[in-house]
């Protein structure tokens, strides 16, 4: 599998706000990680790659210097919102951009919580492209994420490193915790309990990061594309190499277990401080299922793939709680829900919830829209391996901002693709 996309970007940022050398290994080459490279590579910190091993030198907590242009971030809100916060404490300049996508997606819920500790930001925009102004006089917060995004609860950590004394972010629901596993390993304090609001994380700031070794696992979210083709293309039983079992990413796996499918974890272990496990997965009946919304934050990224699966189960699934798929790099309530449609099946949307009606196989054959989104584009040609007709994408350019070798891989598991 390539390395995991949400730890791969944080690698690199944690390894610019070091002292130090940062050895990252199994980093994903994809363009939403490459344009994050080059962001901190034009804020000053030094970025090689040999034999496949990515080291970063770092500027030190409030070290960053200004780029001489706008950063692109490109397709990434995961690369763009970490970076915004990674920024604040710098007192420097910085323009921001992204490709169509991006610059349509919300940035307020980030640059909210950031302006309260000081970032400056001009025209009071919140979409890309902005221009920021960084202060190194930060005000650590306690700030009540209103959604359950990783990418918000890490960019505030990140700007609390620069800040004197604590600042806390509490989650109504966990998310996924790298950046919290990172912080520490880069010789951050961090404390996390569990509060009647929330999970509560606190960082202690004016702190010192130092360089360090990061192996990335790899991607669940990538990994959910191939269990999903294992599980509905008769006769297959394939295993999947070193995946990422963090508990808040496993949600798809817990899921796809409920349903039926037939997943074993072979040699769960812990490698760079993230536990990891091979999959084996072999073709299964399914059944319908509801997936409560607590699940989502770890299912966030696979709902596309999940709905398209639960095509091919016996009866109804409910996915609850999806309001947050709206504002991805498509709304994905609505692409999904069309895409099933006009692959012959039968989906809608009830406000938050998506339900499919499953009826244990999928017709396909239809032309799926994909809105310049990646897991849209994954998902439906994945669906096209099970159905009984070929499914067509309207564009397949977006599976390079994480998934560069998707097309090689599923050729490999015996697709065909023209
Ligand atoms: C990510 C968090 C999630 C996820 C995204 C990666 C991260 O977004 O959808 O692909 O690396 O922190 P939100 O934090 O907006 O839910």
């Amino acid at each position: 599998m390539p390395g995991d996309k949400s730890i791969s970007h944080r690698a690199l940022i944690l390894g610019a706000l070091a002292t130090g050398r940062t050895r990252i290994t199994g980093l994903l080459e994809a363009e939403d990680v490459m344009a994050t490279a080059k962001a901190v590579a034009a804020l000053g910190a030094e970025v090689s790659r040999s034999n496949g091993t990515f080291e970063v030198t770092g500027q030190g907590v409030g070290g960053l210097l200004s780029p001489r242009a706008p950063l692109d971030f490109g397709n990434s809100g995961t690369g763009s919102r970490l970076m915004l916060g990674a920024l604040a404490g710098n007192p420097i300049e910085v323009e921001l951009t992204g490709d169509a996508s991006l610059c349509r997606r919300p940035m307020g819920r980030v640059l909210q919580p950031l302006n309260l500790m000081g970032l400056e930001v001009e025209d009071a925009r919140a979409t890309l492209p902005l221009k920021i102004r960084g202060t190194v006089d930060l005000i650590p917060i306690v700030y009540q994420l209103p959604v359950p995004s990783a990418q918000v609860k890490s960019a505030i950590l990140l700007a609390g490193m620069h800040a004197p004394g604590r600042t806390t972010v509490i989650e109504p629901l966990p998310t996924r915790d790298h950046t919290e596993r990172m912080l520490g390993y880069f010789g951050a304090e961090l404390v996390a309990e569990e509060r009647g609001e929330g999970r509560a994380i606190t960082v202690c700031g004016d702190a010192e990061l130092h360089g360090t070794a990061i192996a990335v696992p790899g991607d669940p979210s990538s990994a959910a594309f191939l269990i999903a083709a294992g599980l509905i293309a008769v006769g297959s039983d394939i295993t999947i190499e070193g995946v990422l079992m963090n508990p808040t990413r496993s949600g798809f796996v817990e899921t796809v277990r409920e349903m039926g499918g037939s997943i074993e974890l072979v040699d769960l272990r812990h490698e760079g401080g993230e536990p990891t496990a091979d999959i084996r997965v072999r073709a299964s009946g399914l059944k319908g299922v509801r997936v409560p919304a607590e699940r989502a934050p770890s299912i966030i990224d696979e709902y596309p793939m999940l709905a398209c699966l639960a095509a091919f189960a016996d009866g109804e699934t409910r996915m609850a709680g999806l309001s947050e798929l709206k504002v991805k790099e498509s709304d994905r309530l609505a692409a999904t829900e069309a895409g099933l449609k006009a692959c012959g099946v039968e989906a809608h949307v009830e406000g938050d919830d998506l339900i499919v009606y499953g009826k244990g196989g999928v017709k396909g054959g239809g032309l799926v829209a994909t809105h310049m989104d990646h897991r849209i584009a994954m998902a439906f040609l994945t669906l096209g391996m099970g159905a009984r007709e070929p499914v067509t994408v309207d564009d397949t350019t977006m599976i390079a901002t994480s998934f560069p070798n998707f097309l090689a891989l599923m050729t490999k598991l015996g697709a065909t693709f023209s």
